[in-house]
């Protein structure tokens, strides 16, 4: 069996017994269009030993644009870094290893759990903190952060405008946003759920981080031939 991301396959691991227990448990019909809604409902929200799974999936899809976002942060020591919607993590030891505070927020009580435990030592030593929590309300004071950083969130938020809202109250004036995604003219050959999977295109990201008050935005991508951009908001 074969769990496919995007248009192209890509092979994971077999599912362990548990998890065919679980897919025999559906009749035919649902089988046949369970795993583009399943897929999706996963990526939005990881839950169980599903999501553990999809985390370790994220990671591996999603290294290069992470890898690319986390330099666009351009960290000084002592930064105060909150990454919204860590998932699986990938951005988190090459957070953690530079002299910095970071904390991260994310719905999926799984992958805070997660984060939690991999990095228990980094929290004990008070550098960082994992949260259950959402970007359209996020649980901090204003001005609390130096830099904020999400990748591939913005399909999932209820709100754009609250979102951006919310980054640029929790942001220190001076602070930077970095926003990666997909936009919606790749995303849309991939066919999600609508109801799981809102397409964005750059300019609508980016008027939603003007009108919430961030004075600057840029593009940003390795070259021009990669599909996935970095949008860079200055408060
Ligand atoms: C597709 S994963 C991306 C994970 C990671 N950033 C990456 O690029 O590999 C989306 C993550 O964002 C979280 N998420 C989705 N909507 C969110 C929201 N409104 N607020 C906070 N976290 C959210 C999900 O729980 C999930 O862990």
């Amino acid at each position: 069996m074969q769990f496919i991301l995007e248009k192209r396959s890509d092979v994971v691991r077999p599912p362990v017994a548990s998890e065919l227990t679980a897919l025999r448990a559906l009749d035919q019909k649902e089988k046949q269009h369970m795993a583009p809604r399943f897929i999706a409902r996963q990526l939005s929200h990881p839950k169980g030993l599903l999501g553990r799974m999809m985390g370790l999936l994220m990671n591996r899809h999603n290294a290069q644009m992470n890898a690319f976002a986390v330099r666009q942060l351009n960290v000084q020591p002592g930064d105060r870094i909150l990454e919204i919607g860590f998932g699986g993590g990938l951005t988190l030891p090459r957070l953690l290893e530079m002299p910095l505070c970071v904390t991260g927020i994310d719905r999926s009580q799984q992958m805070v759990r997660q984060a939690s435990a991999k990095f228990r030592r980094s929290i004990q030593n008070g550098r960082a903190d994992f949260r259950v929590g959402t970007v359209e309300a996020l649980p901090f004071q204003a001005a609390n952060f130096s830099n904020v950083i999400t990748v591939n969130t913005v399909y999932f938020w209820t709100s754009l405008g609250a979102g951006c809202s919310e980054i640029h109250r929790v942001l220190a004036p001076g602070g930077r946003a970095i926003i990666g995604f997909l936009p919606k003219e790749y995303m849309a050959p991939m066919n999600m759920p609508v109801d799981i999977f809102t397409l964005r295109a750059v300019d609508e990201v980016r008027t939603a981080l003007h009108h919430a008050g961030f004075s600057g935005t840029s593009v940003e991508r390795p070259s021009l031939s990669t599909k996935w951009n970095v949008i860079v908001a200055t408060r």
